[in-house]
Parts: structure tokens; sequence; C-alpha cells
């Protein structure tokens, strides 16, 4: 259904607590973010470090708390499987066991999502992330990029409505971002809606449908991808965005 909302944030903001000796510290990640994605699109969150991008990211997840206000993944709470079941998660960071394969850390993920016929897709997406003259090597033979291919076949092996994405581009090289972009728009071509977030404005223009961008917690535009045409590209907007403020820059 054009149009249709498939997650959406009401007036969130996120404060994490820090503890101190005898005291703590509050440090406000996120303050009133009110933001909803379509099916069917691929949405950029876009920010400097420390925007709050991988906090958005963690709460849609359902892996931290919103300190006030309202997520929905198809009308369900993120902490509920029923939301979980929906997504494929790209954390910032992916950690797999060293010592196993792409074949075994597959088939324990097919596992945990209940699959009782898995090999044909497993091997399909080995294929799908370009894995497949890889599957004999251990995990800790692994390059960035095929980490980050093996994260994007657990995000998606299970087939979800929405992918999320944090910084999936980042510390690959030219060829590897290639590669990677290509894949992220083939799932979208196949009917995924995608939310991937980056500090990099060329891989998301070059990707997204819409860009929002966050500074120090809250949205200060969203663009559309005809506007950053339109405007010679989205690095001047990005920046008339962002300057002016001054807490910005003495983070
Ligand atoms: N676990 C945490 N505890 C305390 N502060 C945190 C934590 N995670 C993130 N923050 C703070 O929240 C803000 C946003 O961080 P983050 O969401 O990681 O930004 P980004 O992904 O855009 O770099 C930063 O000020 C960061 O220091
Ligand atoms: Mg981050």
């Amino acid at each position: 259904m054009k149009n249709e909302i498939i997650a959406e944030f009401s007036n969130i903001s996120k404060i994490y607590k820090i503890k101190q000796f005898c005291s703590s510290r509050r440090n406000i990640a996120l303050k009133n973010f009110n933001f909803d994605i379509k099916r069917g699109e691929i949405v950029g969150l876009l920010g400097l470090n420390g925007a709050g991008k991988t906090t958005v990211m963690k709460l849609l997840a359902g892996l931290i708390f919103p300190s006030s206000g309202e997520i929905l993944i198809g009308g369900i709470n993120p902490i509920f499987s029923g939301a979980k079941q929906k997504i494929g998660f790209l954390p910032e960071l992916p950690y797999f066991y060293p010592y196993m394969t792409c074949i075994e850390i597959l088939t324990y993920y097919a596992k945990l999502s209940g699959f009782k016929e898995y090999k044909g897709k497993i091997n399909k997406v080995i294929d799908k992330v370009g894995l497949t003259w890889h599957t004999s090597k251990k995990i800790s033979e692994y390059s960035k990029g095929m980490m980050q291919r093996l994260g994007l076949a657990q995000a998606v092996l299970h087939e979800p409505e929405l992918l999320i994405l944090d910084e999936p581009v980042s510390g690959l090289d030219p060829l590897a971002v290639h590669d990677v972009r290509n894949l992220i728009a083939g799932i979208n071509k196949e009917g995924t809606t995608v939310f991937l977030s980056s500090h990099s404005i060329s891989e998301l223009e070059k990707i997204c449908h819409r860009v929002i961008i966050l500074s120090l917690g809250g949205i200060v535009k969203t663009v559309e991808c005809d506007a950053w045409k339109t405007a010679g590209g989205l690095e001047k907007i990005f920046i008339n965005s962002i300057k002016g403020g001054e807490e910005v820059r003495k983070r």
C-alpha cells in the first residue's frame, strides 16, 4: 500500500544516565524526535559523530528503551517479538564468533528464527551478499568488508520487512562500498524498506529517497531526493542546516 507507515517515532526522548562515584550525570541523546518511515522507502539518517544516530537505530531495534515517547513498528512496540520478526538489524560494529564459518553462524541465526528448512535459504543469502568463495574460512580470517557482508546476510536471512543498518559502509574500501550500496539497493527493489545511518553525505545521496538531518539529538531537516538534486547536492543543504549551531563545533 502506497504511503503505508511501517515505523513511527512519536515524541521520543532518550537520556542516558551515567552513574559516577557519589553522583550521576545525564547525557541527552535525543529530544522530541518525531518521524515516520513509509513502506518501500530507503531513508537515511545523516548526522555528525554524537548526533544520536546509533541511539535512534538501537531504539528502533528494541535494544534500548526511550525515556519518553512511543515507537511502533507495524503498530507494535519494538520490545515485542511481533515487531522484532519484522526487522533485520546490522549494528555499527557487528561481532561474530571468530572460530566459526559463515555457514555455521547463519545456521545458528536460522535456528534462532525457528526455520526448519534453512540450507537453501542460507546458500541463497550467501550468494546474494557475495560470500560464496569464503564459506570455508573462519571469521577470524575475514576482512572488514567480508564481516559487513556477513552482517547483512544475518540481517536479511529471515526476509524482514524493515532493514535497519547502522553505518553499513563505514570503514570499507571503495569497491566494498560500491558492492554494499548495490546490495542494499537490490534488497530494497525486492520490497524491503531500508533505514540506514551514515555520516557520509555522498553515500546517502547516492542511495536514499529521503534523508533526515540529525544534529545534537534533534531533527533539523528532512530532505527529499528531488530537493537535493535541484539544490546541486545534499552537502550544501546539510552544511546550511547545521551551521550556526556553535554547539556542534564545540563537541
Ligand atoms: N551508552 C551510553 N551512555 C551514555 N551516553 C551515551 C551512550 N550511548 C550514546 N551516548 C551519548 O549519546 C549521544 C549520541 O550518541 P550516538 O547515538 O552514539 O551518536 P552517533 O551514532 O550519531 O555518533 C552522544 O552524546 C553519546 O555520548
Ligand atoms: Mg553511531
